[in-house]
């Protein structure tokens, strides 16, 4: 039964536009296999977007386009429960009552707000993108998940989570689960591809090293036949000297399923030149049906608002029972008595 089954959280912020290979072999791929095994429920974080400036018509398209990519992916509203942050209030409510059991050291020593803030400057900094982690940890808590599928980048946030979930717990009696991390696999990392001593990120410095799943895969086919790979010839999986052609042989093993030394085999004898242009064949056309989905979902937005609006209906099913339990918890007088 499905309420046997651990229970998953994760979240993604809708500010990406099209998602890239990265976001999706390293993420989104693990989201989808996770609704056969377990009970999971996917946010689109637009609370934490806004923690930096949005325009507020790009925000509201990026949020749409990022559920349709995740429907595109192979979430299914049937199996998991898919919503946007912002239409559960309780994930801003719970967040309130964590920021006041979180030390302004301890969410201070975060390595992530400290590196954006580093890039920002003081003034341009805000308190919202300070208090970030504790509204991740409010978005995780609420449902008490078991498991957080996130990167490796998030671990110190899960680890907060968990330091607030038991001091929670010590303090006013046990509301929250503590979740563990499920760090997600190593072998689905995917590099730039002009620089694969770095991941594929939509903050690199070429964007000829990033992939989008939303561009024409013609252009795409370029970047895959422009990548940076070595003076050697010999197309081996060997990601220490030859990090080029292993992370290519990496995407192409991951979009098809054919194993890393088979796809050596298959190569034997043969040039860069060749496993590049065949990779952007694979890639343009294992990317052709997911764009004509995520193009579905586009073309019907109201469809598409209607779905986040049962998504979030069933999470605040969940959350806003987490909620009361917490503000009974801790001596607010009960709402809505006469
Ligand atoms: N901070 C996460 C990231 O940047 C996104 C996120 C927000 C998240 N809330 C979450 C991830 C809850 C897991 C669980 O990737």
């Amino acid at each position: 039964m499905a309420a046997e089954r651990p229970r998953v959280l994760s979240g993604i912020q809708p500010t990406a536009g099209s998602f890239h290979l990265g976001n999706y072999l390293g993420a989104v791929r693990q989201w989808v296999a996770l609704q056969e095994t377990h009970d999971t429920f996917y946010s689109i974080v637009d609370l934490h977007a806004i923690t930096v400036p949005q325009d507020p018509r790009a925000l509201r398209e990026s949020s749409r386009l990022a559920a349709a990519q995740l429907l595109g992916a192979g979430l299914d509203p049937a199996r998991c429960t898919l919503f946007v942050q912002s239409q559960v209030p309780e994930h801003a409510q719970l967040a309130w009552v964590l920021n006041c059991v979180t030390g302004f050291g301890e969410a201070s020593r975060m390595t992530q707000f400290k590196d954006k803030a580093a890039k920002q400057g003081a003034e341009g900094t805000t308190v919202g993108l300070f208090t970030y982690p504790v509204l991740q940890a409010a978005d995780i808590l609420l449902y008490q998940a078991d498991l957080v599928p996130v990167g490796e980048d998030q671990r110190q946030h899960i680890e907060l989570t968990r330091d607030l979930a038991e001091r929670f717990n010590g303090r006013f009696g046990r509301a929250f689960t503590v979740p563990g991390p499920y760090i997600l696999k190593e072998g689905a990392k995917i590099y730039d591809l002009q620089d694969p001593s770095i991941k594929m990120s939509k903050s690199a410095s070429s964007p000829k090293g990033i992939v989008w799943l939303m561009d024409d895969p013609k252009t795409s086919g370029k970047k895959f036949r422009g990548a940076v790979t070595d003076t050697d010839t010999v197309i081996r999986y060997d990601p220490e000297t030859k990090p080029g052609v292993s992370n290519l042989l990496t995407i192409y093993s991951a979009l098809t399923g054919i194993g890393v030394g088979e796809l050596e085999e298959k190569f034997t004898g043969r040039l860069y030149g060749s496993l590049k242009t065949e990779l952007g064949d694979v890639f343009a056309d294992w990317v052709a049906p997911f764009r004509a989905r995520v193009q579905e979902y586009l073309d019907d937005p109201a469809e598409l608002d209607r779905l986040l609006a049962r998504g979030a209906e069933k999470a605040r099913a969940i959350a806003a029972g987490t909620l009361a339990d917490v503000y009974e918890k801790v001596g607010f007088l009960p709402a809505g008595a006469h």
